[in-house]
C-alpha cells in the first residue's frame, strides 16, 4: 500500500489584534489558496489556528520534506500575508523570513511536523498546536504519553505497548540527535528532555512495530540576522490507539498544566493552558500559553474532523489551575523564575544597560 504523509506546517503571518489571534479573512484566504492550488498535490487539507498562528494540516502521497508540498504551504502563507498587509494586521508576514522559497520551508520561519506511514484499517490522529511557547513544550506531555505508566496504563496492561517506545531527541545547541529507548534508558532520557530549552523530542517510535507514533516541529535552529530563529509556537502529531496511546492517554498530560517558556515577549515561564480553538487567543500578559488538540480519523487520506478535544469541560479544572498558576507567577513580575534566565529571553536590554553602567562597576574586596 502506498504510504500516506501527514504534514502540518504553521506560521504567524499577522496578528488580530496584536499577537493574539488570526483574522478570519486570513483563514479564508488560506483555504481558498489550498483549494485552488493543492488539487493535484494534496489528498486533503484543513486550515486551523491556535492564537496568532495558522496551521495547515495536509495529507498527500509525496513523502516528508517534499519540495512541492512545502512550496504550496509557503505560497499559501504568502497569499494570506497579502490579506494581512491590506488590513494592516500586526506583524504581517512575520514568519516568512526570506524573500524567496528555496526547496524546503525549514529554516525559513514556518514550523513543520510531518510523518509518513501506512494508513491502518482505522487511523486516529491528534494534531496538537501551541501558541506563545517553544518546541520543548512537548517534552513533558510526550514523556507522559509514551513513557509514564501513571499516565498511560497501556504501557502496563496492553501487550502491544508493553515493549515501550523509542525517543528521537535533538540537541538544538550542538545540532546533534540521539535515539533513546524507554523504559530501559528512562533516566538518561530525562536528564536530557528535562531541559526543554536545549533538548527536544523530535519523534517517537513503537518498539513493537517500528512504526512512527509522534513527530513534532522541533527543528535545527537557523542563525539568521545574528539571531537563532525557527523556535516558536510548535505543532506535534500523535497517532493513537491499537498499540499506541489511546486518545485519552494522549490528552491526559494536559490535565495538569506544566510550565513552559514563552508567554510575554517570549521571555517568561508560565502554565500551558489546554483550550478549544475558539478560546485559543492569548490575552492576559499575552498569554498564558495555549494548546489546542484537534482529533482526526484519517480515511483513505481524507481528514475526517476535527474534533476539538479541549473544548470538553473535563479540562475546565486544568484551565482554572492554569489561571491560578498564572496569578502566582505574575506576582513575581520581572523576577526569575517567571522571567526566563538571561540566555533564554527573546528580548533583552542587557547590552545597553551594561554599556551604560560599565564604568560604575567596582572590584569587590
Ligand atoms: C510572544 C509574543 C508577544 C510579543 C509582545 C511584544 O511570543 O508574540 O508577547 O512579544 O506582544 O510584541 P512587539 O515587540 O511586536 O511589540
Ligand atoms: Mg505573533
Ligand atoms: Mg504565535
Amino acid at each position: 500500500m502506498e504510504k500516506l504523509t501527514l504534514t502540518v506546517i504553521k506560521a504567524d503571518v499577522g496578528g488580530f489584534v496584536g499577537h493574539s489571534d488570526v483574522h478570519p479573512k486570513l483563514l479564508e484566504r488560506a483555504e481558498e489558496y489550498l483549494e485552488m492550488n493543492g488539487k493535484n498535490l494534496l489528498q486533503d487539507f484543513k486550515v486551523s489556528h491556535v492564537g496568532d498562528d495558522i496551521n495547515l494540516i495536509m495529507t498527500h502521497y509525496r513523502g516528508v520534506d517534499n519540495g512541492d508540498v512545502h512550496r504550496l504551504a509557503w505560497d499559501t502563507f504568502q497569499s494570506a500575508t497579502e490579506v494581512a498587509r491590506e488590513l494592516k494586521l500586526y506583524g504581517a508576514g512575520q514568519d516568512l523570513l526570506k524573500d524567496a522559497f528555496s526547496g524546503n520551508v525549514k529554516g525559513l520561519g514556518p514550523g513543520v511536523a510531518e510523518m509518513e506511514f501506512e494508513e491502518r484499517p482505522s487511523e486516529p490522529v491528534i494534531v496538537f498546536a501551541a501558541d506563545k511557547t517553544e518546541p520543548g513544550a512537548w517534552n513533558y506531555p510526550l514523556y507522559k504519553m509514551f513513557a509514564d505508566p501513571f499516565n498511560t496504563i497501556g504501557l502496563v496492561i496492553d501487550p502491544k505497548m508493553h515493549n515501550g517506545f523509542e525517543f528521537e531527541v535533538y540537541d538544538l545547541k550542538d545540532n546533534k540527535k540521539i535515539l533513546l529507548s524507554a523504559p530501559e534508558e528512562l533516566y538518561d532520557l530525562l536528564v536530557l528532555i528535562g531541559a526543554p530549552g536545549r533538548y527536544c523530542i523530535k519523534a517517537v517510535y513503537s518498539k513493537s512495530t517500528g512504526e512512527i507514533a509522534s513527530a513534532s516541529s522541533t527543528q535545527r535552529l537557523n542563525p539568521m540576522a545574528g539571531k537563532y530563529v525557527g523556535k516558536d509556537d510548535p505543532v506535534c502529531i500523535v497517532r493513537c490507539q491499537n498499540g499506541l496511546p489511546a486518545v485519552g492517554e494522549a490528552l491526559e498530560p494536559f490535565a495538569n498544566p506544566h510550565m513552559v517558556s514563552g508567554w510575554m515577549r517570549g521571555s517568561h515561564s508560565g502554565p500551558l493552558m489546554p483550550v478549544s480553538v475558539r478560546d485559543s487567543a492569548p490575552t492576559r500578559f499575552d498569554g498564558p500559553p495555549r494548546v489546542v488538540a484537534l482529533g482526526f480519523q484519517i480515511c483513505n487520506g481524507k481528514l475526517i474532523g476535527p474534533q476539538d478535544f479541549f473544548a470538553d469541560s473535563a479540562f475546565d479544572r486544568a484551565r482554572e489551575k492554569a489561571n491560578e498558576i498564572a496569578d502566582y507567577m505574575r506576582h513575581l513580575g520581572p523576577f526569575e523564575p517567571h522571567r526566563l534566565h538571561l540566555e533564554e529571553m527573546e528580548y533583552t536590554t542587557m547590552p545597553q544597560v551594561m554599556e551604560k553602567l560599565k564604568h560604575r562597576f567596582e572590584e569587590m574586596e
